[in-house]
């Protein structure tokens, strides 16, 4: 009996996640195509960058694009903070990279935050979630 009604909730559970993870995962499917139309020109394939240090700045006093793949700071900003970034791009703080905000749709923005949060390493997701979730 005991085995049975293990196996009963760890069906349910298996079940209910597996709707959970399906749609997480188009949705992170749509958020690396638009990345891959739109961003990964500068932000380099899978948000790993492509300057060899984000932090000095290029021939231009530009600093280049950041990895958004967890290893710069992309993590330490709020999802309503990336949405601003995404829109406005970093013109305001006297940043290279343009906004977004005419350019995508609601949805693929969020599924834009949703793949770049994808991309980092599960103890950065954990601190991420602790922090804004
Ligand atoms: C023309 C190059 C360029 C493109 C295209 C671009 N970015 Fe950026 N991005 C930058 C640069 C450069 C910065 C650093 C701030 C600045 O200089 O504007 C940046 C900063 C960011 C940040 C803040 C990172 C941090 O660690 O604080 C996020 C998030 C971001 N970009 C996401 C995106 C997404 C998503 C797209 C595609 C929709 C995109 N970027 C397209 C150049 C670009």
């Amino acid at each position: 009996m005991k085995i049975l009604t293990i196996t009963i909730i760890a069906l349910l559970t298996s079940c209910s996640s597996g709707d959970k993870e399906k749609s997480s995962e188009s949705n992170i499917a749509l958020g690396e195509n638009v990345f891959n139309q739109n961003c990964v020109s500068c932000h380099g394939s899978k948000g790993r960058g492509l300057a060899e240090n984000w932090k000095v700045k290029d021939e231009n006093g530009n600093f280049p694009a950041p990895p958004l793949n967890g290893t710069a700071h992309t993590w330490h900003h709020s999802p309503s903070q990336l949405l601003y970034t995404i829109n406005k791009g970093g013109v305001d703080m006297g940043g290279q990279m343009p906004g977004f905000e005419g350019r995508l749709n609601e949805e693929e923005k969020q599924a834009l935050i949703d793949y770049i949060y994808s991309l980092w390493p599960s103890e950065i997701q954990s601190k991420y979630d602790e922090r804004f979730k």
